[in-house]
């Protein structure tokens, strides 16, 4: 196979794309020709292109390689030795573009993801909503406030939040203001992981604070001792953050929902060590529920594309074109490749999700499993905003873990919504927000978010549940061995 190596400019590449790709074979702009739902109509089509030559020739914010090594850690996952946290934000803003926010975000998911680690024993795959989660589906094409009918808001990469008509006109040029964004969250995020910030002595730290802090803190303190003695006694043992970059240092991953496709194909580009093509604006991509069509636009886009990707599963999913999108999207069956991300609602998941484990189950196809509890749980408070209990997200990851249990399935990872800040937005929790209290703090600019506090209950929550498994598995080997 001619291979794309070492080429060194651009006119060969072109070469290699025209002898590669038969008529039919897939390209990034191949979407174009199919339906394609919930990407804007942009007035100015001149702006549009210009905006998309110009990302086109920015530099890639991740590397493909970046992309293959979490396909790889994925297909532990798949293979049920490791797991996957995947949280950020609902939405990134423009507004809330600050280096105190993505700190904030990065130490919550650092701090969950030791406490998995801990609790499961096993690794723990850490994904941020963040570098490019930019772009939101949105299900009415417009939004009425007081008689006044104006384009919804769809995320700072396409319209403003501002409930005014120039705001809300798609506007190509924030393309560009994203992308710059992303590359300088990234930049910070790598720094964070890399520089020391990231040394599990100090993640455990801020958790011990946090377990003082809480007023559940009883029920976190054992897990959050052992831990603390288990550092101490590796640190004994000469395990140090000056010995051993895995106490200093950690992997951490971008992801965002692939949905506005000019911007991806703009950033889709062929790796130069094997020739194939890679959407470079995160490690992974997913499909959102609504965009999930079979021969829709966004399911052609990741098919094409090598990185590692996601679907998300609703209570509409059905078993047999599940099994068809697992074909286009992963026809090699390659484990890694394809995160399932469940998001049925706590009443539903009990029904809805054991038909589809068991499909694909019985056809053998290699995918992570993950649970989002977060967009089958949005309801309106008493008091008028969008919100969710912690409670119903709790069910979900509860009933997540039961139908994989009964399905013989490994439960292969959890994807939340959260903030490092102290909002207000879902209530419940050891804080015990109120319908009352959302007004205090309510500052997403779309889904509401976990804060820091929930975000670290729930991990502690979910780590329990994954102590189980082990358990169950230690029970399982040990009934083996007196077979
Ligand atoms: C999201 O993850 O922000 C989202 C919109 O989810 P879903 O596609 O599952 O509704
Ligand atoms: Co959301």
């Amino acid at each position: 196979m001619l291979r794309v190596g070492e080429v060194a400019g651009a006119v060969q590449v072109v070469e290699w794309i025209m002898v590669q790709s038969p008529i039919g074979a897939w390209a990034p702009d191949g979407w174009r020709t199919k339906p394609a739902r919930q990407i804007p109509d942009y007035k100015d089509k001149a702006l549009l292109a210009s905006v998309e030559r110009r990302l086109a020739d920015y530099p890639p914010l991740v590397f493909a390689g970046e992309a293959r090594r979490l396909k790889s850690v994925l297909a532990n996952a798949a293979n049920g030795k490791a797991f996957l946290l995947q949280g950020g934000d609902c939405a990134e803003s423009f507004a809330e573009f600050h280096p105190n926010n993505i700190r904030d975000t990065f130490r919550v998911l650092l701090q969950m993801a030791v406490v998995l680690t801990f609790g499961g024993a096993t690794p723990v795959i850490k994904v941020g909503r963040m570098a490019g989660q930019f772009a939101k589906p949105r299900s009415a094409d417009t939004e009425e406030i007081g008689g006044v009918s104006l384009p919804s808001y769809r995320g700072d990469i396409i319209n403003g939040f501002d409930f005014d008509p120039v705001s809300r006109e798609p506007d190509p040029e924030r393309m560009i203001q994203a992308f710059n964004q992303s590359a300088a969250t990234l930049n910070l995020l790598r720094a964070f992981s890399q520089g020391g910030y990231a040394d599990l002595h100090k993640v455990h730290s801020w958790t011990l604070g946090f377990v003082e802090r809480s007023p559940e803190g009883e029920r976190y303190r054992e897990m959050a001792d052992r831990l603390n003695e288990a550092l101490a006694f590796m640190a004994a043992c000469g395990v140090t953050a000056e010995t051993t970059p895995q106490i200093r240092e950690t992997d951490f991953f971008t992801s965002h929902e692939a949905l506005l496709l000019p911007y991806e194909q703009a950033l889709t580009r062929i790796d130069s060590t094997t020739g194939e093509w890679y959407d470079v604006s995160a490690h992974m991509l997913w499909i959102g529920d609504r965009t999930r069509q079979i021969d829709g636009a966004h399911v052609n886009f990741l098919s094409g594309v090598k990185n590692p990707i996601g679907l998300k599963c609703g209570p509409t999913s059905d078993p047999d074109d599940l099994i068809r999108l697992i074909d286009i999207l992963n026809p090699a069956n390659e484990p890694g490749r394809l995160t399932l991300i469940a998001r049925m609602g706590s009443d539903k998941v009990a029904d809805k999700l054991p038909p589809l484990i068991r499909r694909v189950k019985r056809e053998g196809r290699a995918v992570v499993w993950s649970c989002d509890p977060m967009h089958g749980n949005t309801i309106k408070s008493s008091t008028g905003y969008k919100t969710r209990p912690v409670d119903r997200i709790l069910t979900e990851v509860r009933g997540f873990f039961a139908a994989h249990r009964a399905e013989g399935t490994y439960a292969g990872g959890v994807h939340f919504e959260l903030t490092g800040q102290d909002v207000t937005e879902c209530t419940g929790g050891a804080q015990a927000i109120t319908d009352h209290a959302l007004a205090m703090r309510y500052h997403t600019h779309c889904d509401p978010r976990l804060n820091a506090s929930q975000a670290l209950e729930l991990a502690f929550l979910v780590a329990e549940e994954l102590k189980q498994v082990r358990d169950d598995a230690a029970g399982l080997g040990i009934a083996a061995a007196a077979d």
